[in-house]
């Protein structure tokens, strides 16, 4: 039975913290199929109360990024980072580990804002966390946005185009992780790295999915 009380307490009772398979040096409060979180259906989610938790997995795109960043660390070093849609906040915890000035994880789950912070915390990093949709709102100073797998859905992903688009024609960098989701922009993007990420059948069709990093260019 799942019991929501305060959303820490309830994020640190159905999820274990492990690493991330691709990114085993940050470790995340996740769902794992031996906890009741997992086997939740939507539906049953929400007569709780709660939207589905995707901030209870590291995302195969996010999973990528953070790869990449950790990697190439001179792409966020001494830059303002926003991780938008940032779920656990895992791009954002390689970003701040990575030497990034200051980093905002944005998300429209309140849960996903608790989990960043968490997670943060575990890692031994500053995270800030806020729980809002930005799109459509002008830079706050950010140098770099990351976009962990974000291009699942329609209208979402028409949306987020076109507005880190126009953050690109003012110099932004954006870098996008992101497994081949249908929606994911056709063009427009140079491809920085590739990796082949463990997931779970039970968010994916395959136990390994071939993942691309991108850089969206203006168009
Ligand atoms: C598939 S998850 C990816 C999470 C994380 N970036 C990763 O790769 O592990 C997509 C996330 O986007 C968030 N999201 C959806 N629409 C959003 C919006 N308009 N603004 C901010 N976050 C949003 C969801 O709540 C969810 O946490």
């Amino acid at each position: 039975m799942v019991r929501i009380g305060d959303p820490a307490r309830f994020i640190r009772e159905n999820t274990e913290f492990l690493p991330s398979p691709l990114v085993p040096e940050i470790r995340l409060h996740v769902a794992s199929d031996a906890l009741p979180l997992w086997e939740m259906t939507e539906e049953e989610l929400e007569q709780v109360g709660l939207p589905p938790p995707f901030w209870a997995f590291a995302w195969a795109g996010g999973q990528a990024l953070a790869r990449y960043i950790l990697d190439n660390p001179d792409v966020v070093r001494g830059k303002r980072i926003l991780d938008f849609g940032a779920g656990s906040g895992l791009d954002g915890i390689a970003a701040a580990m990575s030497g990034a000035t200051s980093v905002l994880g944005a998300d429209v789950d309140p849960f996903s804002v608790t989990a960043i912070r968490l997670n943060a915390e575990m890692n031994n990093v500053s995270v800030l966390s806020v729980a809002d949709d930005l799109v459509g709102m002008p830079n706050q100073g950010w140098d770099v946005v990351l976009v962990g797998d974000m291009c699942y859905e329609q209208p979402l992903a028409g949306r987020i185009e076109s507005w880190l688009r126009g953050f690109v024609a003012d110099g932004v960098t954006v870098l996008i992780g992101d497994p081949g989701r249908t929606y994911l922009p056709k063009s427009g993007m140079e491809r920085l790295a590739t990796y082949n990420v463990e997931t779970s059948r039970a968010l994916e069709d395959n136990d390994v999915r071939r993942t691309n990093v991108w850089r969206l260019l203006k168009k």
